[in-house]
Order: structure tokens, then C-alpha cells, then sequence
């Protein structure tokens, strides 16, 4: 089947020249295609088309771009989807000056969340979180990564993991479910850690890869959540069963989190908000990817990562909404684009590196996707603008009119 991306004013190509990943200066060159045309065949990217040749192309299908820019499908690395309930009443508490971490302490936080969803059923769950998805896909989003987490019980973890599988199966783009069972310690291991940590490494762990349940393993290293040494464990054992890890790390308090997602060669370490000055050459010119969550500082009123630092050490950023009821109630990633350029001090050059390329190397797909180059799936975010800039600058509203997955339209404005 051959199909044609017909005439966009502007291919923005984020091309890689076979690295599939961009550090430090590298991200702000995305490169743009003007007077060409996309052909695909198969779902994948085939050839770029001078567009008076196009013309006497024949294929299957025309998906007309006219005065449109052709971005690649962008990338929603880190997210936390798969959520029941709402935490607006601990927003309000925090408007009158209660701090995430004391709401968090009072039996709020992440356990509030872990009671709504353990009151949920399958069912209910998949209604609730099926229009998340939706309002992702309608952003021009190809890729969406969701974790557990919310479950921290035997039953409801995998319970969440087999509804974000009900998704990978059932919508048209690739969701990657991810294991956070290390997201916190539910009440009734409070005081038992090592029990907790048993049943993640003895019991969860193994009977989630052996169902291919999730190929990825994530923590939240932190004060409240688990200790460097206690995420060491986990990791320790996830690896050796062959899972890909990620890192919640340096979110409030710098506890060594980094140093043990380097160990295991995690493919991102995620937050950095308070990450040492020191450490940050640690991630230049490396393979772990900086993972910046920009809405989280927008939504809490604290620190933003210092992602300029980070870039102009080498690192590779990327960027992404960390969608959850309680820290980053934020499901555009375009207003987090937004937010990367006013308050990170990003270039629209290197956030759009950032939600596409560079978060596909976080999850591990870089060679598949993230690019618009040739042999790559054919996933596209078609806006309607004239020029890149456009999407970054009109703050909280969607521009995408057309959603690309490996060559099927999946969403029409
Ligand atoms: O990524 N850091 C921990 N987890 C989420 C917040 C989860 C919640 O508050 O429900 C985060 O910020
Ligand atoms: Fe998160």
C-alpha cells in the first residue's frame, strides 16, 4: 500500500543521520524539507518526493497537507494515565499553603490516588482513562508511554497493567506500559519496607514479564518513596529478569537516586529538578536521557530542572507533561512545550528534539521512531501553522489537525 503526504509547506525532519538521539547542540537542528512530499509504503517513511514529481506518482492513497508543516508523531515519554479519582481538594489545600510533601505525609499524595483506583474495577478504569488517551492521540502524539503505580498491591498493579495492555492493543498507536510499583510504600507496608521491596522483586516482577505485561521497570527514588539503596535492589533483580529501567530521581531532595539509575544503565533519569550542579556532566554525551517535566514545577510552584545547563553540557533532554492527579494535573504537551521555552529557556528547536527524537530514546524506540527519516514508522503530527514556532508560541491551544500513525489517518480536525 503507498501512500502520500501531499505538498506540506514545511517537513520539520528532526533527522539524526543514523544517531537517533540528539545531545547538547545537536538538538537544535531539526532540519526543514520545503517543496517535497512524503511517500510511505507498508506504514513505513519510503522516500521524500520533489513535489512536481509527486505529481505523477501513482499510489494507493493522497492525504493532502497543503499549507500544513509535517512534524514526526510526537512522543509522550512519562506518564501517569492510568489514574482514578481527582486530588482537587489537595489542590486547593496547597493554594492555602499546604506543600505536596506535607499533604503527601498526612495520608494524602499518592495513596489517595491508590484508593480511588483500588475502587475501580476494570471496567470503570477503561472508561475513565479511554478519553486520556483520545486527547493525546488529538495532539498529535504517536507514542504514549503510561505507568502503573497506583495500584501497589499484587492484585492492582497488575489490574492497571492489563488495562494500559488493553490499550496497547485496542488503540491505533504504541503505548508503552511501565511497572512503578516502587512509587511509594502503600499503608499497610509503611513500616515493613523489606516485605514491600520482597513482593515487588519475589512476586511482581516475575510474573509481570513472564505475561508480557511491561518490558519496563520505573521508581521513585525519594525521601518519602524509596531510598537509592532500596530502588538498588529492585533494579538489581528487574535487570537480571531483563527489564529496561527509567527513574523518578532529584525530585525534592537529592538522595543518590542518579548515581543508581547510571549503575544500571537506565535508559532515562526523569525530574532532575534538584539535581547537584556536579552531577550534570554525567549525562553529557551519554546514553541516559534527561527526562524534564516542566509542568510539575508549573504546578507546584517549585524549582525548574536546569535543563540549559543540561544542554549545553551535552546531555539529551527530553521533555514530557508526567500527567498525574497530583503533582502535574497537565495532559497538553504542547503547553509544556510552552512552558520549556518561558521558564527552561529551550529553544523551539530543542523541545521539538525533545518530545519527539529524544523521548523516543527513552523509551527505547529511537530506531523506529521519533524522526521523519527514511525506513522509520510513518507517524506524523500535521499542524496547522506556518511556521514551527507557531505550536510553542500559541500557549494552550492545539494547532495539530491531523494525527499520522504508520501511514493511517487516526485523527482529522
Ligand atoms: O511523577 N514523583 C512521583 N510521582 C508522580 C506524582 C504522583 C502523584 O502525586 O500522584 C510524579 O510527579
Ligand atoms: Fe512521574
Amino acid at each position: 500500500m503507498k501512500k502520500l503526504i501531499k505538498n506540506p509547506s514545511q517537513i520539520v525532519t528532526v533527522d539524526t543521520n543514523g544517531k537517533h538521539c540528539k545531545n547538547g547542540k545537536e538538538s537544535s537542528q531539526v532540519n526543514l524539507l520545503t517543496g517535497y512530499s512524503i511517500l510511505i509504503e507498508d506504514g513505513l517513511i519510503k522516500d521524500f518526493v520533489k513535489n512536481s514529481s509527486a505529481e505523477k506518482l501513482k499510489v494507493d492513497f493522497i492525504i493532502d497537507a497543503k499549507d500544513k508543516i509535517v512534524l514526526p508523531g510526537l512522543v509522550e515519554c512519562h506518564t501517569h494515565t492510568a489514574f482514578a479519582g481527582s486530588r482537587a481538594n489537595e489542590f486547593l489545600m496547597r493554594l492555602k499553603g499546604a506543600s505536596y510533601e506535607e499533604i503527601a505525609e498526612a495520608g494524602g499524595g499518592i495513596i489517595s490516588t491508590v484508593k480511588s483506583v483500588r475502587q475501580s474495577s476494570f471496567e470503570e478504569l477503561i472508561a475513565i482513562i479511554k478519553p486520556r488517551i483520545e486527547n493525546f492521540i488529538s495532539q498529535g502524539i504517536t507514542t504514549l508511554e503510561i505507568k502503573s503505580g497506583y495500584g501497589l498491591s499484587y492484585y492492582d498493579e497488575i489490574k492497571l497493567l492489563q488495562v494500559i495492555n488493553y490499550f496497547k492493543k485496542s488503540m491505533p498507536i504504541d503505548i508503552v506500559p511501565t511497572f512503578l510499583g516502587a512509587h511509594t510504600f502503600p499503608p499497610e507496608y509503611k513500616n515493613d519496607h523489606q516485605n514491600y521491596i520482597k513482593l515487588i522483586t519475589d512476586e511482581m516482577l516475575p510474573f509481570i514479564i513472564k505475561n508480557n505485561l511491561a518490558e519496563f521497570v520505573d521508581a521513585f527514588c525519594e525521601k518519602s518513596a524509596f531510598s537509592a539503596n532500596e530502588v538498588d535492589k529492585i533494579f538489581s533483580k528487574a535487570v537480571k529478569l531483563g527489564y529496561k529501567l527509567r527513574l523518578h530521581t532529584e525530585q525534592f531532595n537529592n538522595i543518590g537516586g542518579l548515581d543508581v539509575a547510571i549503575k544500571h544503565n537506565s535508559l532515562s533519569a526523569d525530574h532532575l529538578e534538584v539535581i547537584s550542579e556536579n552531577d550534570i556532566e554525567k549525562f553529557s554525551y551519554s546514553e541516559i536521557v534527561a527526562v524534564l517535566l516542566p509542568g510539575v514545577s508549573f504546578f507546584l510552584g517549585c524549582n525548574y530542572a536546569p535543563a540549559r545547563t543540561l544542554i549545553d553540557s551535552g546531555a539529551a533532554v527530553a521533555l514530557s507533561t508526567d500527567f498525574n492527579p497530583g503533582s502535574s494535573n497537565i495532559s497538553s504537551l504542547h503547553f509544556i512545550m510552552s512552558l520549556a521555552a518561558l521558564q527552561m529557556k529551550m529553544s523551539a528547536e530543542e523541545i521539538i528534539s525533545a518530545v519527539t527524537i529524544n523521548a523516543a530514546k527513552a523509551l527505547d524506540l529511537q530506531t523506529k521512531l521519533g524522526s521523519i527519516e527514511i525506513g522509520k514508522q510513518a507517524d506524523f503530527a500535521v499542524f496547522d501553522a506556518k511556521e514551527y514556532s507557531e505550536i510553542i508560541y500559541n500557549i494552550g491551544s492545539n494547532l495539530n489537525v491531523m494525527t499520522v500513525k504508520k501511514g493511517e489517518i487516526i485523527f482529522q480536525k
